[in-house]
Formats: structure tokens, C-alpha cells, sequence
């Protein structure tokens, strides 16, 4: 059905048969880790049952809305989070790096006392930063406040309200005076030519967590530009900028991107310090 539809998948779940299958199991309250060997092919299901998970494919085909929408939860590795159209579903390659206790490149547990998720979303980033860096102090940031009311509900989830503070902030407007030890952001990355051309699904999302501008580069200037004055001496930089790795290294050829292997490729996410970026900054100046 899904295939005859042709739904477009990528929110998290890469095919039509994993899509269905966690509808399914949402419709059965079953787990979604469910052994294989406990889900013999034999199962009977009642038919009430049976026209729940029918009656969410439908909704799947006409409403198309992803998965994680009908079921209000998305998953990020273990981590389960709810969310709901007021933000876009958790699917950032960032969470990789976060989940990788050997990850030798983001800065050691003991190094982290303040971070900032600049764009938070549903808040699932800002979560993860505050589980690996136990002694951090997490601010989540965002300029929707749809975003931020579903971020305080996780944040409450995984009772994290002492530590993972959600501020409503246009990219670093409201943050004056803070300093980071550690920034990450996925930011909206869409360029306007693909955002006029979005599959239904995608454009259940709210546009402004995607949009950036005719090139797609629009948070990432701002970021880049202000991110120094953010974050403490040899505070790190960590940002999410879909597969846009040749434009932005020919947009700033002056800043030593270091690119991260990621499922996504070698071309989605970058690391810069705070003395990367500054040294940039002076050598701008001095080309001027
Ligand atoms: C790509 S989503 C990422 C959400 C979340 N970090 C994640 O990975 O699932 C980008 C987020 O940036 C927010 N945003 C868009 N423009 C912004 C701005 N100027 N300042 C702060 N946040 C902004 C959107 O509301 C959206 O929640």
C-alpha cells in the first residue's frame, strides 16, 4: 500500500516496511523491541485490533504525515522522545557523535560545564548533550515557542528540568552574556529550491525548522559569525548542515572545517573550536 502510495520516508525510518512496521506495533501496544522469534507470523489479532493498524496506514497515506506524527514519539538511538507537528522529527546525525562514547573529537566528559543546542526543536539534542556531560548545565534554544513547549515536555520525560534549562532565543539574540564550553546546532539547512519542491511529508513540518534561504546558508552565517563570542577558551563548535559540505568549504574557505563520518557521509557535519574561529575572523579582517 505504501509502495502504491509512493509515501516518501527519511523522518527517522528509512523504508516503507520499517514504517509500517512500527505502526503496527503502535497500534498493537507492542514494543518496538520485540524479538523476532516472539512475533511468529501466525499471530492472531482481534479485529478491532486489526482495523487500528488499518486505520492509521490510511491515516499514513492521505494525511501523509511520518510515522512519529500518528504515533507522537521518535526515537533517537534508545531514547525515546514525544513530539507532535510543532516540531520537526528527531532524525540529526549529531545524536550519533553524542551516543559514541569512544568518539575521540567532542570534549571529555569532565571538560563540559555549559552547552548550549542552539535550535532545540523538540529539545532531543539538548537531552542527549546533558546525559553524556553529566556535570553540564544545558541551555535549549529555539525562536518557536510551539518548539519549546514540546522541548519542556521531554526535557520533564527524562527529568532533566534541573540541569536542561529551554529559552526562547532568536539564534543567539538572548544569549548576551553566556559562554559555552561546547555549542551544538542542527539548523534549518533546506535551500529554497528543494524547500519549493518537498515531498508531502516534509511539508507537515513546520517550514521554519527547515528553511534557510534561497542558498541554504542563512543560520550557518549567523552561526559561524557569532559562535566565537559564545564559547569559552577552547570551547568546541558542533553543526549539522545537511549534505552541503562543498558550498560552505567555498563559502568560508578560510575556517578549517573538520568534517565527521557520520551514517549520512563525510559531508553533513563539521567541528570547529572557539581559536578556529577566531583566528578566521582576524585573517578576514587583516584580507579586508
Ligand atoms: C532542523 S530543526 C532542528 C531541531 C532539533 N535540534 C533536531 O535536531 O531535531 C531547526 C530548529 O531551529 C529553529 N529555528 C529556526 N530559525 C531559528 C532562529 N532564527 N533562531 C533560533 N531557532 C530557530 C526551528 O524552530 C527548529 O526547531
Amino acid at each position: 500500500m505504501f509502495k502504491a502510495a509512493r509515501l516518501a520516508f527519511g523522518h527517522g525510518i528509512a523504508n516503507a516496511r520499517d514504517e509500517a512496521m512500527v505502526l503496527t506495533l503502535h497500534a498493537l501496544n507492542l514494543p518496538l523491541r520485540l524479538p523476532i522469534l516472539e512475533f511468529p507470523a501466525t499471530r492472531k489479532v482481534a479485529v478491532a485490533d486489526a482495523t487500528r493498524v488499518l486505520s492509521l496506514f490510511e491515516r499514513r497515506i492521505t494525511e501523509r504525515k511520518p510515522a512519529a506524527y500518528l504515533t507522537r514519539e521518535a526515537w533517537l538511538g534508545d531514547q525515546k522522545f514525544y513530539v507532535d507537528e510543532r516540531v520537526i522529527v528527531p532524525r540529526s546525525y549529531i545524536a550519533e557523535l553524542l551516543f559514541d562514547r569512544e568518539f575521540p573529537f567532542l570534549p571529555s566528559a569532565n571538560k563540559v560545564r555549559t552547552a548550549l543546542d542552539l535550535c532545540t526543536g523538540s529539545g532531543c539534542l539538548a537531552i542527549l548533550l546533558a546525559k553524556r556531560y553529566r556535570k553540564a548545565r544545558v541551555d535549549a534554544t529555539d525562536i518557536s515557542p510551539d518548539a519549546l513547549a514540546v522541548a519542556a515536555i521531554n526535557i520533564k520525560k527524562h527529568r532533566l528540568q534541573k540541569r536542561v534549562k529551554c529559552l526562547f532565543s532568536k539564534y543567539f539574540s538572548k544569549l548576551t552574556r553566556r559562554r559555552y564550553d561546547l555549542i551544538i546546532s542542527n539548523p534549518p539547512y533546506v535551500r529554497g529550491a528543494v524547500m519549493r519542491r518537498l515531498p508531502r511529508e516534509y511539508r507537515n513540518e513546520p517550514a521554519q525548522a527547515l528553511a534557510a534561504g534561497e542558498d541554504g546558508l542563512d543560520a550557518l552565517r549567523v552561526i559561524l559569525l557569532r559562535a566565537a563570542h559564545h564559547l569559552n577558551p577552547g570551547g568546541t563548535l558542533v553543526v549539522e548542515c545537511g549534505h552541503a559540505r562543498k558550498l560552505v568549504e567555498r563559502t568560508w574557505p578560510r575556517l578549517p572545517f573538520f568534517w565527521v563520518e557520520t551514517s549520512g557521509g563525510d559531508d553533513c557535519v563539521f567541528m570547529l573550536t572557539r581559536e578556529e574561529l577566531v583566528a578566521q575572523r582576524f585573517k578576514s579582517q587583516q584580507h579586508a
